[in-house]
């Protein structure tokens, strides 16, 4: 007879309903470094634009010197909101009273606070976060108490080696709200046992069985699987596909690595192309998706590429809309008062698996940090 301890269990339903769990959600990603993406997202000196996260905005830009930098989107004075959406800049001026800030989050001007005793404009700079690049990703972390990211990734760098991931430029971002709760989102992104029921006539083909998942070291999981063609495109769309990343070889060359960066990014790196889903929360049952395509400059320096690259991106299109259809009714399931833990496939929802250890015990740790001590 089977053990019970043996198996792993899915995150309680609860978790993706619950507002008390959305509490909990929120105060997760105000507490952890969260993915926000690939870092070109501001690509050059000057570029901005704010972000959301856990109901916090949040200004990202590139200082003068391309330093990706992060800073609290309220003025040091009486605290308005200082920028909107995205664009270029050469400092940041608050539209209330007009303090003036150098793109370092440095004060630099206030109208006629000079003749204030005792203000001091070194003291009044920017709210900075920690923000950082790993292999052309961006970091954010809003906690100080969090560890440095290097200690939560790991290994991360030497599993992902193979892929110039660091050089790879983003052909398409795209934002979209979807009716289920964020984990849900990433977790059927690194599910192989939905493939042949959800997506039997558009992806399903093109993946074998993946391998056993990858030991890692860190807050991420991380699995590969060998695929039938290329992944990056759709069974009926093969012709278009597109070269090899430069310097992937042997097996890697011929399928797709499939990580979670715990809690909330999640990526494939196939072996031409690299897409990128960060998800956040909304609400227990609503989320905010962003989703990036990303390739390497010489495949889309070649001649046609922007018609081939349009391609990878339809395909993306066509299986996330299998899914969202999947999503939304496996959150109405989610919502049953009786739903409760089910078995996961170790080899067919590893890091789904993965993802439920780190969360539970995570979650367990903020809500110990909550009640007081007995
Ligand atoms: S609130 Fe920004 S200058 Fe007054
Ligand atoms: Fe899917």
């Amino acid at each position: 007879m089977k053990d019970h301890a043996d198996c792993q269990y899915s995150i309680t339903p609860e978790a993706y309903t619950s507002p008390a769990f959305h509490r909990l959600d929120k105060s997760l990603f105000a507490r952890h470094w969260i993915g926000i993406g690939r870092a070109d997202l501001v690509p050059d000196a000057g570029r901005f634009r704010t972000l959301d996260i856990a109901g916090q905005s949040i200004l990202l830009l590139r200082d003068r010197e391309g330093t990706l930098r992060a800073f609290a989107n309220t003025c040091r004075h009486r605290a308005a909101r200082l920028m909107e959406g995205e664009g270029e800049c050469r400092g940041i001026r608050c539209p209330f009273h007009s303090w003036a800030y150098r793109l370092d989050g440095s004060l630099v001007a206030a109208p006629q606070m000079d003749a204030v005793a005792g203000f001091d404009k070194a003291e009044n700079g920017l709210i900075p976060y920690r923000v950082e690049e790993r292999a052309g990703f961006a970091f954010l972390c809003l906690s100080e108490e969090a560890p440095e990211l290097d200690a939560v990734l790991g290994d991360f760098d030497a599993v992902h080696a193979s892929w110039p991931l660091a050089d790879l430029v983003t052909t398409r971002r795209r934002e979209i709200e979807v009716a289920c709760n964020w984990k849900a989102f990433l977790d059927v992104f690194n599910d192989y046992y939905h493939l042949p029921f959800v997506h039997p006539d558009s992806i399903n083909s093109i993946y074998g069985q993946p391998d056993d998942q990858t030991p890692t070291k860190g807050a991420y999981a991380s699995q590969f699987g060998a695929t039938e063609g290329t992944g990056g495109l759709l069974e009926t769309q093969q012709a278009h596909a597109l070269p090899t990343m430069p310097g992937l070889a042997g097996r890697e060359a011929h399928g797709a690595r499939y990580s979670w960066v715990f809690p909330n990014m999640t990526f494939a790196a196939n072996s031409d192309a690299l897409w990128v889903y960060e998800a956040y929360p909304l609400a227990p049952d609503r989320c905010h998706v962003v989703q990036s395509a990303c390739f390497h400059p010489e495949t889309l320096a070649r001649p046609g590429a922007d018609a081939s690259v349009a391609v990878y991106h339809d395909r993306l299109d066509a299986a996330l809309d299998e899914d969202l259809a999947a999503l939304e009714n496996q959150q109405r399931g989610l919502a049953c008062p009786s739903a409760r833990p089910g078995v996961l496939h170790p080899l067919l929802e590893a890091n789904v698996g993965s993802f439920a250890r780190w969360y539970d015990s995570t979650t367990l740790s903020l809500t110990a940090l909550k009640e007081p001590q007995g």
